[in-house]
Parts: structure tokens; sequence; C-alpha cells
């Protein structure tokens, strides 16, 4: 056990999902835990899938106690503090984030974040970041890269030490400015802000304006029905294939 400022830190060497074995440690009310793994052999994602977890790759959750209400928010703040951290370790990349909190790198997906209610009042962020190695996926949604791919050199240690620096200006940021402020940085780096998307939700799929994003964290889509306020789904900036 260390600490990452006021945050107790577990570094494990195998666990099935690192959103599941950091319930244990928060029996007791007022902590705050990170744990990460250099293996995970059960990586849960978005919706029911699978996050295949390949060896060299990040593996992590933090887990406090925060109003339910703002998970949206939090799940934002996550994607920019990714985004910022790689950033820092290669400012000329292209980086860009993907409602509702996906980081790009050259366009396809380098990272997952999922959020998860945990016991009591605590939250669970997990996140999987490809540093060494991406999953070629048959029949996925989405293309994946990792950073070793982009030629950004790093390891797992110092890419979960830029995020949590990041991770937690932003929270004090959102517990003492807002939400407005940490949207409009993260809009700064929106894919496809302005421009055309396709929305699915619930199989069903929408095109419209990704005009932005509301307080509560939902993307506003100008359609030929007036503006929609989507609150889940999976957005894409390419016509999807049959086997998406
Ligand atoms: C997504 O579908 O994009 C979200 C993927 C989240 C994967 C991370 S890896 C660490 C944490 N533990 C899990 O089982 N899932 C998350």
């Amino acid at each position: 056990m260390a600490l990452i400022n006021d945050w107790i830190y577990y570094s494990l060497a195998e666990v099935d999902s690192t959103n599941d074995a950091i319930k244990k440690y928060c029996e007791n009310s007022g902590k705050k835990i990170v744990l990460s793994a250099q293996k995970q052999t059960a990586g849960r994602g978005r919706r029911g899938r699978n996050w295949c977890s390949l060896n060299g790759n990040l593996f992590f959750s933090m887990a406090f106690e925060y109003d339910i209400r703002e998970a949206g928010k939090l799940s934002f703040i996550s994607s920019l503090s990714l985004l910022q951290a790689l950033k820092s370790l290669s400012p000329v990349a292209d980086i860009l984030l993907k409602w509702p909190n996906d980081v790009l790198l050259n366009q396809a997906k380098v990272s997952g974040i999922l959020l998860e209610k945990g016991n009591g009042a605590y939250i669970i962020i997990g996140i999987g970041v490809n540093i060494a190695r991406s999953p070629q996926l048959q029949d996925s949604v989405y293309k994946t890269v990792s950073l070793a791919d982009a030629a950004v050199k790093s390891t797992p240690a110092e890419v979960l030490s830029l995020f949590m620096k990041h991770f937690l200006q932003n929270l004090s940021l959102l517990q003492t400015k807002g939400f407005a402020v940490l949207r409009d940085e993260w809009l700064k780096y929106a894919k496809n802000l302005g421009q055309e998307i396709i929305v699915r939700q619930n199989g069903k799929t929408e095109k419209g304006i990704f005009e932005g994003i509301d307080e509560d964290a939902a993307l506003l889509l100008k359609t030929s029905a007036g503006q929609k306020r989507i609150l889940a789904g999976d957005i894409f900036f390419d016509e999807i294939k049959e086997n998406e």
C-alpha cells in the first residue's frame, strides 16, 4: 500500500477486474482508493462488453464517495484528465475526445472508462489504457490503438501518475467552479463538434449535428425533429457497417 496525494494506492499483480477488486477495500466509508493491476483476467467494458486486457497495458480503478447524480460529470472529467495526461507525454499527438468518455489517439480508441456504483455512496471509475498493445478486435464497433502504435513512449505507472495529477486538479475545479469550465475544456477537444454524427441507442440510429453538451453532461443533437438530449448511447462518425 502507498499513497497518491491523500488516496490509498494498491498495486496488485493480478485481478479479475479492478472495478470488482477495489470493492473489498471500500467496506468502511470515507476512503479514497486507487487500485491498479498488472494483469486483468476478466476486464469489463461498457454495455456488458468485455475489455480485452493485454499485458503491458494499464488497468486501474478509483473508488470514493460521491453523489451518484454527478456520475456523468465524473466520467467527463476522467476522459479530459486522461487526454491531458497523454498530451503532456506527446503534445503533438492527434488526441481527441469522443462522447461520452472515450479518448481517441490517431482517430482510434486508446482507452476505456467504466463508471459503476459501488457499495453505499461509493462510485467506482475504472480505466483501461492501451500502452504497449492494442487488441485486434474482429467485429468491434471501433478501431483500437496503443501508445506504442503511435510511437508515444510511456509505462502504465507513468500514465497512472499523470492521470491522477490531472484528475485531482479537475475534481477540485468541479467542486469549486462547477461543471461549465470543465465542459468547455472538454469541448475544445471533442471530435466532430458542430458536425454530423450518428447516435445509436437501443439498436436505433439517428443522424444529427453534434451541438454540444449540457450542464448535466447530456449530448445535444440537432435533428430534423429539433434538438434532442442524448443521455446514453454510442456515437459514430461514419456510416455504421452491418456487423456493428
Ligand atoms: C469501455 O467499454 O470503453 C470501458 C472499458 C473499461 C475498462 C477498464 S480496465 C480497468 C477497469 N476494470 C474493468 O473491468 N474495466 C475497467
